[in-house]
């Protein structure tokens, strides 16, 4: 493995893998046509605050960047492989997702169009997250639940997947993967929210150990 790369590694015990490090630097390192599942959720250009990451870009040089870790994406992934890719446009700017899908034609063949709906109101009953939005005119665009990578897993089908999330987060993904059986690898810039992942990780380990002496 590339240097650069193994000082960002951090690794936890077990099936599953957690990088402290850029995407475009550790993904080239690993090994191609290996992933069967991509779950990931990408900033979305919406100057939304993480902790280390900038989220503000012009539109081109967004769509220029995603589209080249797209293009590290198809060279990890199984031919057979399920890319799902969770972006949301903003109310002022709702083409985003679209012209990513369109610039993303080159590589991979788009099967299904899956709109998540996060949150429902019917009469005075309402599920979901909702956080406050100026204007009545919007719609809320939040939430990663832990049961939507589950379904992606579920989706592909294949047992003992090897599951990758290149923006990984507080590790909802690798979560999901080890709950489903399968493996993950999560990368993630931000040291913090990589810790945080390696925790909740650890923690699922021990309910799954304590469930096994049940
Ligand atoms: C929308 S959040 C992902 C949330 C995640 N699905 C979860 O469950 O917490 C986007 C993440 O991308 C990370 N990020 C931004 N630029 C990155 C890069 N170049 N390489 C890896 N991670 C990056 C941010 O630190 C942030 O945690």
């Amino acid at each position: 493995m590339d240097p650069i790369v193994e000082a960002e590694v951090s690794q936890t015990a077990g099936r599953h893998h957690l990088y402290r490090g850029d995407c475009l630097t550790i993904m080239p390192a690993l090994e191609p046509a290996t992933v069967d599942v991509m779950v990931t959720s990408p900033p979305c250009n919406l100057d939304v605050s993480y902790r280390g990451y900038v989220d503000r870009r012009t539109e081109d040089d967004y769509l220029d960047w995603l589209v080249r870790i797209a293009g590290e994406v198809r060279r990890l992934m199984e031919p057979n492989g399920s890319f799902f890719l969770n972006l949301s446009g903003s109310s002022s700017g709702p083409w985003l997702p679209f012209e990513l899908i369109v610039r993303l034609r080159p590589l991979f063949v788009l099967q299904n169009y899956i709109t998540w709906i996060k949150s429902i109101t019917t009469r005075a009953d309402s599920v979901g997250h909702f956080k406050p939005i100026a204007g009545q005119r919007f719609l809320h665009h939040n939430s990663f639940p832990l049961n939507l990578p589950r379904w992606c897993s579920r989706l592909h089908g294949r047992e003992d997947a090897l599951v990758l999330d290149s923006f990984t987060g507080l590790g909802t993904t690798v979560l999901a993967a080890a709950l489903e059986g399968a493996r993950g690898i999560g990368i993630d810039v931000d040291p913090t929210y990589v810790a945080t992942a390696r925790a909740r990780l650890a923690a699922i380990k021990k309910t799954q150990q304590s469930l096994a002496y049940v």
